[in-house]
This record gives C-alpha cells, sequence and structure tokens, in this order.
C-alpha cells in the first residue's frame, strides 16, 4: 500500500503560499509562451516517438533507453515497478527525499538506508553503501544532486555504487532531476546522465526542477533493455499509455528547452554565494555548501527538532524554509534560493536572520 508522503503533504500546505519562500526547490513555472513556439499539433500520432527521440536527444543516449513519463514522480515508480519485487531491498540514502522510500515500501519492497554523514559533508561513502548492501537488495537509490543538501556525487563514485550493485547482480539508481544544475545546457543537450556511467545505471528525470515546466509533467526513465520493457509494461498496467498531448507538449518543450535554461541560469546568478555567505554568519550551525542547484541545508547544532518553530516562521512572520526534519535532519532546514528574486531573498535572509537570534 502507498503510505501517505508526510514531506509532500507538508510540502503542499506551505510551498508557494507565504511572502518569502525560501523552501522551493524548483525554478519558478515558465509559461507556454517562454519557449518561443507555437502550441504543437496535439492531434498527431507520431509525437509518440517523437517525444522518446526528444527525451533520448536531450540526454545524448539511445533512444532505445528511453521510457517517457509524468514527471520524475512517476519515473520513480515506473523504475522501481521495473526492478523490484514484493520482499526485495532498496537501499536509500539518508538523509533523503521521503517519495524515494513511499513509492518502493508501496510497490512491497524493504527499504533500508545508508547514512551520508555531515561529518563528510553528506558525500556518499562506498563503504557505508557496501557494507549496508545484503544479498537481498535490488537497487540502491540517490539523488544528484542530493536533495536536501544540494551536494553533488562524482560520476566516479556513482561508478563505485554500480559495480557494488552489479556484483549482487542488482541495479543503481539515480534520481537525477537536479544534475543539469551543474551546467545547465543553452544548446537543449545534458551530456551528464548517470545512465552512462554502467550497464545496470537507471536514471530518472524530468523539466520539472530546472526549468519551470512541471506543470507538464515530462519526465522519463533511462535504463538497459530489461528495466525499458518492464517499465513500459507498467506504463500499460497503469494507464494503458501516455496521454497524446503530454507527448506532444513534452517534444515541442524538449526541442527547446536550451532556451528555458538561460532563463534559469538569469534568474538563479549570484544567489548560491549570497546564501553561503549568510550561512556563515550564522552561529553553531554549517553549511551543505553546495557547489550549484538552488538550495543547501543548514544544520544548527545546538537544536533538536525545527518543525514547530519553521512552522511559526510560516504563519507568524511570512518567512519558509524547507524543514529538515521530513528528510531526516530534524534540527536542519532546506534553504532555497529559486523562486525569489535577489533583492527578496536577502530580504528574506535578514529576516531569518532575526527570528534565529
Ligand atoms: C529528488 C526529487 N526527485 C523527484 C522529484 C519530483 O519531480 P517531478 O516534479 O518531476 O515529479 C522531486 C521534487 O521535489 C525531488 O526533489
Amino acid at each position: 500500500m502507498f503510505a501517505p508522503v508526510r514531506y509532500i503533504e507538508w510540502a503542499t500546505k506551505f510551498y508557494g503560499k507565504v511572502p518569502f519562500d525560501l523552501a522551493s526547490s524548483g525554478i519558478p513555472v515558465a509559461a507556454w509562451s517562454e519557449l518561443g513556439v507555437p502550441e504543437p499539433d496535439l492531434d498527431d500520432m507520431a509525437v509518440f516517438p517523437a517525444l522518446r527521440a526528444a527525451i533520448a536527444m536531450y540526454n545524448d543516449v539511445p533512444a532505445a533507453d528511453v521510457v517517457p513519463a509524468m514527471g520524475t514522480s512517476h519515473a520513480v515508480f515506473l523504475a522501481y515497478a521495473a526492478m523490484l519485487s514484493p520482499g526485495d531491498e532498496v537501499l536509500v540514502e539518508l538523509p533523503g527525499y521521503e517519495p524515494l522510500t513511499r513509492a518502493a515500501e508501496g510497490l512491497g519492497a524493504v527499504v533500508r538506508t545508508f547514512e551520508r554523514l555531515a561529518a563528510d559533508g553528506y558525500a556518499v561513502s562506498p563503504e557505508r553503501v557496501a557494507a549496508a548492501v545484503t544479498p537481498r537488495t535490488r537497487v540502491i537509490v540517490v539523488t544528484n544532486l542530493h536533495n536536501p543538501t544540494g551536494v553533488r556525487t562524482s560520476d566516479a563514485t556513482l561508478r563505485e555504487l554500480a559495480k557494488i550493485a552489479e556484483a549482487r547482480g542488482a541495479y543503481l539508481l539515480v534520481d537525477e532531476v537536479y544534475a543539469p544544475f551543474d551546467e545547465l545546457p543553452d544548446d537543449g543537450v545534458f551530456r551528464g546522465s548517470a545512465r552512462k556511467l554502467g550497464p545496470n545505471v537507471v536514471a530518472v528525470s524530468s523539466v520539472t526542477k530546472c526549468y519551470g515546466l512541471g506543470m507538464h509533467r515530462v519526465g522519463w526513465v533511462l535504463g538497459p533493455p530489461e528495466v525499458v520493457q518492464r517499465a513500459e509494461s507498467a506504463v500499460i498496467a497503469t494507464c494503458g499509455h501516455l496521454p497524446l498531448a503530454h507527448s506532444a507538449r513534452g517534444s515541442v518543450a524538449l526541442a527547446n528547452v536550451g532556451k528555458l535554461a538561460k532563463r534559469a541560469k538569469a534568474m538563479l546568478a549570484g544567489k548560491r554565494d549570497i546564501a553561503a555567505q549568510w550561512a556563515a554568519t550564522l552561529p553553531n550551525a554549517t553549511w551543505s555548501a553546495p557547489t550549484s542547484g538552488l538550495f543547501g541545508l543548514v544544520r544548527l547544532h545546538d537544536r533538536t527538532d525545527l518543525l514547530p518553530r519553521i512552522e511559526s516562521w510560516a504563519t507568524d512572520h511570512g518567512i519558509l524554509v524547507g524543514a529538515g526534519t521530513f528528510f531526516g535532519i530534524p534540527n536542519g532546514f532546506r534553504l532555497s534560493w529559486a523562486t525569489q528574486p535577489r533583492d527578496r531573498f536577502e530580504q528574506g535572509l535578514e529576516k531569518l536572520s532575526a527570528l534565529l537570534r
């Protein structure tokens, strides 16, 4: 059974509903007009293969590796459905993004965790992963960039994880919805997909977080042939086929995504440095020090569960940060510079400093 996802319920209640939203973790919604192209023909059947081809081109992988999906959320479901049977184990990072756990549990898998330690700057330790795998492990799961710290995992480490998985006949699943932030591609081709790092690496992503097109739910699974085939069966089992309009809009959106990359870059310019400088002023705190992306994690050493305070900051002072509680770090919060223009972001940080004093 699929249990409620506490984090998503909380986010739905608070995100985007306060004057200073320093919590939402995606580039603001882009209007279709910002693509600079007309609405596509919504009756053309040729768009089904066209979307697959557009996803392949964007990710620089063969079309045979691609299964289109409804956002990364659906892609995670399809990927798990393609790799897991009830009773299989999934090894998920902690701190982590709760839906990765709930979706696996909903499919009858047993979720175990490996820690990404604050003391290591939240880096993935292949040794810790290797120590946590068991003969029942079918999938090792990481986010890259890491949600909630924004920390990047190198290709070399991902390759090591893929090897650890391979030795058990398992897969490495990389949720790379934030990965293009390292270098948002003006030419509309994301060359850094983890899918290219090993035969047993499965990657999931979408145009939600980097490009502001989340409402169109254009996402994908990239994987080896047996995963592609089973994920396609999972599409048939869940909805027959994806909506025609989704494929029509998705293929046009991907062909023009470079324009949205430029838009996103302009929106983010300079704000990560401001966040890092601000975090350095906090006493008894550590900053996850992301090198790209749109959020980082602040951990307050002398606090316990910040959730009640974070909720009162939102309701009484109109300022919201992402509660670390939902990611497994109750004394931390995720600070995002995704949605506020630079001056409002700075104003929000000033308010936050006052509340933290
Ligand atoms: C790590 C991660 N994966 C997936 C998603 C969901 O992405 P999508 O909107 O493409 O379904 C999110 C949303 O916050 C996320 O943080």
